[in-house]
This record gives C-alpha cells, sequence and structure tokens, in this order.
C-alpha cells in the first residue's frame, strides 16, 4: 500500500484521526480492538439480535475508535448482491476482524446460508466468534483462524459469494489461488472492498478487468465512518 495517499488533502483529517487514535491506544496499553469491541457489545447490545450488534459496533466506531469494518455507508452495496443468491448460498469471507460483516451477511442470508471466514489474527478470531456468537449467529458463521495463502487451500466445495476485505496486497493473489483451488462456480460474485483511491488496489483491478474471466462493475462509496473517497469492485466470474 501507498502510504503517501493518506496524506492526500481529502484524507487528511482521516489520517490524523486515525494516527491520534493509534497512538493514544499505544501509550495507554488498551487492549486488542477486537476485544475492545467485545466487551463494548456485550455491555450495549440486545443478545440474540444480530442488528442491533451491529449499531452498537457502529456507535463504538464514531464515538470510541475507528473500525475497519465495511460499515452502514458500504454494507448495503454487499447486501444488496444477496438478493441473487440462493438462500443456502455459502459465502467465503477474507478478513473477519470484529465480526461485523460475517454478522450482516448472515442475517441478510437468513438461516441456510453459511458464512466461512478466514482471519489471521488471534485477538480478531476471539472477538469476531464472540460478536458472532451474541448476534445469536454462530450456527451459520464459521471463524477459521489462519491466514489467507495457508487456509485457501483447505477449504473445499464452491462458493456463491467471495468476500475479499484483508489486506489490499493480496487480494489478486488469494483470488487466483481460490480460482485454482475450483472454490469458485459460473456466476460466483466477488466482491472487493477498498479499491478506491485511498488504497489504490490497480494491480487487483487490473487483473479482474482484463483477464477475461469476470463481468466487473466498480461502485463508488466513501471509507467507512468518514467522507472520504473509497470504491468496492463487484466482479462476477464467467470462466
Ligand atoms: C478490514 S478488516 C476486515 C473487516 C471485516 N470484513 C468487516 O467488514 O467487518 C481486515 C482484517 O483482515 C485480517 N487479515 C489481514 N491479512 C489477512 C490474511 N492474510 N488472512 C486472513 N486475515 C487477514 C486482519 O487481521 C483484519 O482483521
Amino acid at each position: 500500500m501507498q502510504v503517501w495517499r493518506f496524506f492526500k488533502p481529502d484524507a487528511l483529517g482521516f489520517t490524523f484521526r486515525l494516527v491520534r487514535q493509534t497512538l493514544i491506544d499505544r501509550l495507554t496499553g488498551a487492549a486488542p480492538l477486537p476485544l475492545r469491541v467485545r466487551d463494548f457489545v456485550a455491555a450495549h447490545a440486545r443478545r440474540g439480535d444480530p442488528q442491533d450488534v451491529l449499531k452498537t459496533m457502529d456507535r463504538f466506531a464514531r464515538e470510541e475508535r475507528f473500525l475497519m469494518n465495511i460499515g452502514p455507508e458500504k454494507g448495503p452495496l454487499v447486501r444488496e448482491l444477496l438478493e441473487k443468491l440462493p438462500s443456502d448460498a455459502r459465502i467465503l469471507e477474507l478478513g473477519a476482524f470484529c465480526g461485523y460483516s460475517s454478522i450482516m451477511l448472515a442475517d441478510t442470508l437468513g438461516s441456510a446460508g453459511r458464512i466461512v471466514s478466514l482471519e489471521v489474527s488471534g485477538a480478531s478470531v476471539e472477538g469476531a466468534r464472540a460478536n458472532v456468537d451474541f448476534a445469536g449467529l454462530s450456527g451459520r458463521v464459521e471463524i477459521i483462524h489462519g491466514g489467507s495463502t495457508e487456509t485457501i487451500p483447505s477449504l473445499e466445495g464452491s462458493f456463491d459469494l467471495v468476500f475479499l476485505d484483508h489486506w489490499k496486497d493480496l487480494y489478486k493473489t488469494d483470488l487466483q489461488a481460490i480460482e485454482a483451488k475450483g472454490l469458485l462456480r459460473p456466476g460466483s460474485i466477488v466482491v472487493a472492498d477498498n479499491v478506491g483511491p485511498l488504497f489504490g488496489a490497480t494491480e487487483y483491478i487490473d487483473y479482474v478487468r482484463n483477464c477475461g474471466r469476470y463481468d466487473s462493475e466498480h461502485r463508488e462509496a466513501t471509507v467507512e465512518y468518514s467522507s472520504v473517497p473509497d470504491a468496492v469492485e463487484i466482479s462476477v466470474y464467467r470462466p
């Protein structure tokens, strides 16, 4: 990722807020963010109510500390794609963080849908599992602890939707690994978050638009909980 993009005029306010919050966390020895969110959810949300859990995480992100959730601005862009999927759809997510998007996807799909989420950070796995459980959705969401490069080869079957939301530099190689493992079927939808100007995922965008296996669409949006321009790339697999 090219860090200078975070210092462009339209991102400066966002960047300074993030740097200030990160410094305060370091200086105060704050607990890992996903565990703080877990405790905040347990203290303030209604157990078994996924929408209230999401709203409580949004409140934490606005009032306490920025969270890199898909968030309420971009979430609907992903949610509307689920209308095209069967009710027993399988979704693969790369990057669970606090479980926000897992909860959003599982709640939208309904009881027959299944989410498999790969997450490299132990604190995120712990926080996301707790939040998914608090929302009453642990029967629909499996969070696998491990880096995507190591865990993708262990996956079986095919997925109706793949949500790429981990480290941006891995989007292209991980999508290629997903293809090579046969985890996509014709018509599978691949959604990549954070492909806007701040993150510069040009290699990934170039791949899905020009490899000849996807119909790809760019949807402009804003970075979660901010007005900084961002985008989501929605690519339908047509091998
Ligand atoms: C943007 S956050 C995910 C947000 C989440 N999808 C949501 O919307 O609620 C990115 C997450 O990806 C995880 N991550 C980064 N690289 C990874 C990798 N190679 N494999 C699995 N997870 C990874 C990070 O630990 C972090 O929790």
